[in-house]
């Protein structure tokens, strides 16, 4: 009989286990993987952008926006900072506050597992769960390796992205048996796809990267990002179209500005006195050159023969404001995203309405609880989603 059973030794469910184990509890955590941690091994690279500097409630989705503020309030990225001193830890910071090991991710899962060895945490790995009872006692767990007994139950079975390193939808099934809701899941941070015909004028611009302003959706719903965007042979991808993927739904536009932050009519407008070359030559060295050819041959496919040998001088400020607006305000419909088998999460999970925010307990099931992703809170790319875990992990730890 544990006090404390945690299913799912990924980010989330080993700082809970060895934060309740460090409190005093008896606590015995599982999962059904061959390897410990694959997904904090794999990520960022390698490296593990294990958090950013700047994470705020702000910089997650959710159903219920303001239900992560308890608990990124309570363990800050200053808090898991002091973690990694203690274990001597280095890292550094790459970009927009995200932070990364110098070393490795095996210093972070080794990190963990010594924190859950100071625990005294109990390990049942690999082990499947095939079922969850609950009695006046707590849980019973028939699984692979015996039943497991607990009076508290942690579910940290993480989100459905990446399937091949065994992910699955064990968290919103167990939600679902207990009487919990769920907002739809769906694939975010994850590459978009587009119709192979409406990409065709666009698949030679492979390998073109350029920073890049976007958005999609309105209200609450709309996701706007200053991010590097990336051409490829199928569609776009990079930080950008990540970003904004886990805003993006069904049928809905996605809105790029090429050329963010400047006024390409304005420049080219202003090169014209007097000015002999043409245009394609002109807009090639305002713009990435490949693309400013590609995107003026699209032009003229598209009903604007000669566009790309017009002489500057002679160019109507008419065309190059109109020839800017398009290149400021580009309007594409994805037909869909690459899935879970690319996607970095998953969107949605766990309703937290039916959550305490300071616990992470499900409001009418006693002694059962969520954490990380399996919860309806989506970060942003750029370690948000492991904060998140962390977070969680330590608030319901505390409350156990
Ligand atoms: P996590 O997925 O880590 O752990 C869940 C655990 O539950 C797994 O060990 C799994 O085996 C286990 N489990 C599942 N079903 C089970 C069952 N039925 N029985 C028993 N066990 C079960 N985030 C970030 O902040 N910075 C980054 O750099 C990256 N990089 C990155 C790269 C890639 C390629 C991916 C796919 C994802 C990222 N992420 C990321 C996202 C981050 O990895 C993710 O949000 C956290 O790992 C979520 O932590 P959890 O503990 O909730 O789930």
């Amino acid at each position: 009989m544990f006090d404390v059973a945690v299913i799912g030794a990924g980010a989330a469910g080993m700082m809970c286990a060895a934060v309740a184990g460090q409190r005093g509890l008896r606590v015995v955590l599982i999962d059904h993987a061959e390897r410990l941690a694959e997904k904090i091994r794999i990520s960022g690279g390698g490296r593990c952008n294990f958090t950013n500097v700047g994470a705020g409630p702000a910089n997650f989705l959710s159903d219920n926006p303001h239900f992560c503020r308890s608990a990124l309030a309570g363990y800050t990225p200053q808090d898991f900072l002091a973690l990694l001193r203690s274990h001597r830890i280095a890292w550094h910071e790459k970009h927009r506050g995200q932070l990364f090991c110098d070393d490795s991710s095996e210093s972070i899962i080794e990190m963990l597992r010594a924190e859950c060895g100071a625990g005294r945490v109990q390990w049942r790995m690999p082990c499947r769960v095939a079922e969850v009872g609950r009695n006046d006692a707590g849980y019973v767990l028939r699984t692979s390796q015996g039943e497991i007994r607990a009076g508290k139950l942690v579910v940290a079975a993480g989100g459905m992205a990446i399937p091949q390193l065994g992910a699955t939808d064990f968290g919103l099934k167990l939600a679902r048996q207990f009487g919990l809701k769920v907002i739809e899941p769906r694939p975010a941070l994850v590459p978009l796809t587009f119709d192979p015909a409406q990409w065709r004028p666009f698949a030679e611009l492979s390998g073109v990267a350029l920073e890049v302003a976007l958005s999609t959706g309105t209200g609450r719903a709309r996701g706007e990002f200053l991010e590097d965007l990336l051409f490829t042979h199928r569609g776009l991808s990079g930080p950008a179209i990540l970003q904004i993927s886990s805003y993006w739904q069904p049928g809905q536009a996605i809105v790029l500005d090429l050329a963010a932050g400047r006024d390409l009519a304005g420049e080219l407008i202003a090169a014209k006195p007097g000015n002999r070359q043409q245009l394609h030559t002109v807009l090639g060295g305002l713009w990435p050159r490949r693309l400013a050819d590609q995107w003026l041959h699209a032009a003229e496919q598209a009903g604007q023969p000669g566009l790309a040998a017009l002489r500057m001088a002679d160019a109507p400020d008419k065309t190059l404001r109109a020839l800017g607006q398009g290149i400021h305000e580009w309007r594409l419909v994805p037909s869909g995203t690459a899935g879970y088998k690319k996607a970095e999460v998953m969107r949605g999970g766990v309703d937290t309405r039916g959550l305490d925010q300071k616990s992470m307990q499900a409001r009418q099931v006693p002694g059962l609880y969520f954490i990380g992703e399996a919860v309806d809170v989506t970060g942003w790319l750029g370690g948000y989603n492991f904060q998140w875990a962390w977070a969680s992990g330590v608030a319901c730890a505390r409350a156990l």
